[in-house]
C-alpha cells in the first residue's frame, strides 16, 4: 500500500522562497588571506562572481586588498563599469572581432594569446586613439587559451612592434597551470618553467611587463614558486579552495522554506517513477527548490540537508522545481527554514561530491529563482 494517510498544505506566513544567504565578510576574510600570500591580487569575478553577484564580491575584495578585477568577456567588464566600479579590470576571453574599441574606452586592460588578437585590439587603438593594455597570454600545458610556446616568439615580436608604434602597453604575462594544487607533479614543472622561458622571451624583446601572474587559488595557497608579481585568485574568495588544503571562510548558505508536510505510511512512493519508497512510516516535507535552481538532480540518492538542526535525506529524486525530504518523526512546520547548502547544512563540497562534479559548478549553476541576500559590509566604491 503506497497511500499518503495526512497531507498538510495550510499556508503558513507568506515566505520568500529559497534564499542565498552571501557573507560578505566571509569574502573579506578570504581576500585578506590571499593578498597576505601574493605580491598582488587580481580578483576573479568571472561567471557573475562565481554566481554570487560580481560587482558585489569585487568590491568586497577591492576593500579588502585585491588591486584589480579578472573577469573573462568584455561583457562582464563593461558591466563592473557600468555599475560604477573603477579599478582596473583584466578581460581575457574574446573572440578576435569582439569590441575591443568599447573595452579600451572603458580602460579595460586586454588579454591576448593570438597575433590575430593582438591585431585587432591594435586596430582598435588605432580608432580609439586609445593606447591598450595588454597581457600577453602564453600555454602553460593546459591546450586551452593562450599562445602556445611555438607562437610566442612571434607574438612577443608583433607585441614589442606594436609597443614601439604606440598603440599598446605591454602590461603584463599570464599563464595557468593544469594541476594547480600540486606543484611537484610534473606538468606543474613544465608549467612554471614555460612561464620563465615566456617572461625571458618578452624581455628579448623589449617587453618588461610590470604584471607577471600565473597562480590561480590552488597554485597561490600551495606553490609560492607560481605567484610571481600578482595571483589571480577566484574560487578561494567564495570559499572554494580547489586544492584541499587551506580551511576557507564558507560564504554561502542557501535556505529553503517548507512548503508541504505530509505524514506517509511504509511503501509510500515518492515522485516520478517511484524511486524512492518509504521502508517504515514517516514523516516528508517538500522545499520548493530543484535542478532549475542548480540543485544537482545527479545527488539523489545521497544528497541530505538540514531540516531542525538535524541532517535528513533527500528521496525520490531532485525535480525541476521541488525536492521531498524524509524528515522521520520531527516535528516540522509549513515555512520552517530548510538549510539546503551552507550554515548547519551540507557544505558545497559535500553537494560536490554527491553530484560528482566541482563545488565551483554547484556555486555558479545556482538559479536566478534563488534571491540573494548580502550581509557583511563592503566599503569599496573604487
Ligand atoms: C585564466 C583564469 N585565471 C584565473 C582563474 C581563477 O581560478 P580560481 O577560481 O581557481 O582561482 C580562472 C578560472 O578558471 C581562469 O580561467
Amino acid at each position: 500500500m503506497s497511500a499518503a494517510v495526512s497531507v498538510s498544505l495550510r499556508p503558513a506566513a507568506p515566505t520568500a522562497g529559497a534564499v542565498l544567504d552571501i557573507d560578505l565578510s566571509a569574502v573579506g576574510a578570504n581576500t585578506r588571506r590571499f593578498a597576505a600570500l601574493t605580491p598582488a591580487l587580481l580578483a576573479v569575478v568571472k561567471a557573475d562572481g562565481y554566481g554570487l553577484g560580481a560587482t558585489q564580491i569585487a568590491r568586497t575584495a577591492l576593500s579588502h586588498g585585491a588591486i584589480g578585477l579578472g573577469v573573462t568577456s568584455l561583457a562582464e567588464a563593461l558591466a563592473l563599469r557600468a555599475d560604477g566600479l573603477t579599478a582596473p579590470i583584466l578581460s581575457w576571453l574574446n573572440p578576435v572581432d569582439g569590441d575591443f574599441a568599447a573595452g579600451l574606452a572603458a580602460g579595460v586592460h586586454l588579454a591576448v594569446g593570438s597575433i590575430e588578437h593582438l591585431d585587432a585590439v591594435c586596430r582598435a587603438a588605432r580608432r580609439t586613439g586609445r593606447v591598450a593594455s595588454v597581457h600577453l597570454a602564453v600555454d602553460c600545458g593546459m591546450a586551452r587559451d593562450g599562445s602556445p610556446p611555438l607562437a610566442w616568439p612571434a607574438l612577443c615580436a608583433r607585441a614589442g612592434q606594436a609597443q614601439q608604434s604606440g598603440l599598446v602597453d605591454v602590461v603584463g604575462v599570464m599563464g595557468q597551470l593544469s594541476h594547480a594544487g600540486r606543484p611537484r607533479h610534473a606538468a606543474s614543472q613544465r608549467g612554471r618553467a614555460v612561464f620563465d622561458w615566456a617572461v625571458t622571451t618578452a624581455a628579448g624583446h623589449g617587453l618588461a611587463p610590470e604584471h607577471r601572474h600565473l597562480a590561480t587559488t590552488a597554485a597561490c595557497l600551495t606553490d609560492p614558486r607560481s605567484r610571481h608579481t600578482m595571483s589571480r585568485v577566484g574560487a578561494g574568495l567564495v570559499g572554494v579552495d580547489p586544492s584541499s588544503t587551506t580551511l576557507l571562510a564558507q560564504v554561502v548558505t542557501l535556505r529553503a522554506p517548507v512548503v508541504a508536510v505530509r505524514d506517509v505510511v511504509a511503501g509510500t512512493g515518492v515522485g516520478y517513477g517511484h524511486t524512492w519508497r518509504a521502508k517504515r512510516a514517516t514523516r516528508l516535507v517538500t522545499v520548493p527548490v530543484g535542478y532549475a535552481d542548480g540543485i544537482p538532480r545527479g545527488a539523489a540518492g545521497r544528497a541530505e540537508v538540514s531540516v531542525g538542526g538535524h541532517r535528513c535525506p533527500v528521496v525520490g529524486g531532485v525535480n525541476m522545481d521541488q525536492t521531498v525530504i524524509d524528515v522521520g518523526r520531527l516535528e516540522i512546520e509549513l515555512g520552517e527554514p530548510v538549510v539546503v547548502l551552507g550554515g548547519e547544512g551540507p557544505t558545497l563540497v559535500e553537494w560536490a561530491e554527491w553530484a560528482q562534479t566541482l563545488p565551483h559548478e554547484i556555486l555558479t549553476g545556482l538559479g536566478g529563482r534563488v534571491a540573494r541576500r548580502y550581509s557583511g559590509v563592503s566599503r569599496d566604491q573604487r
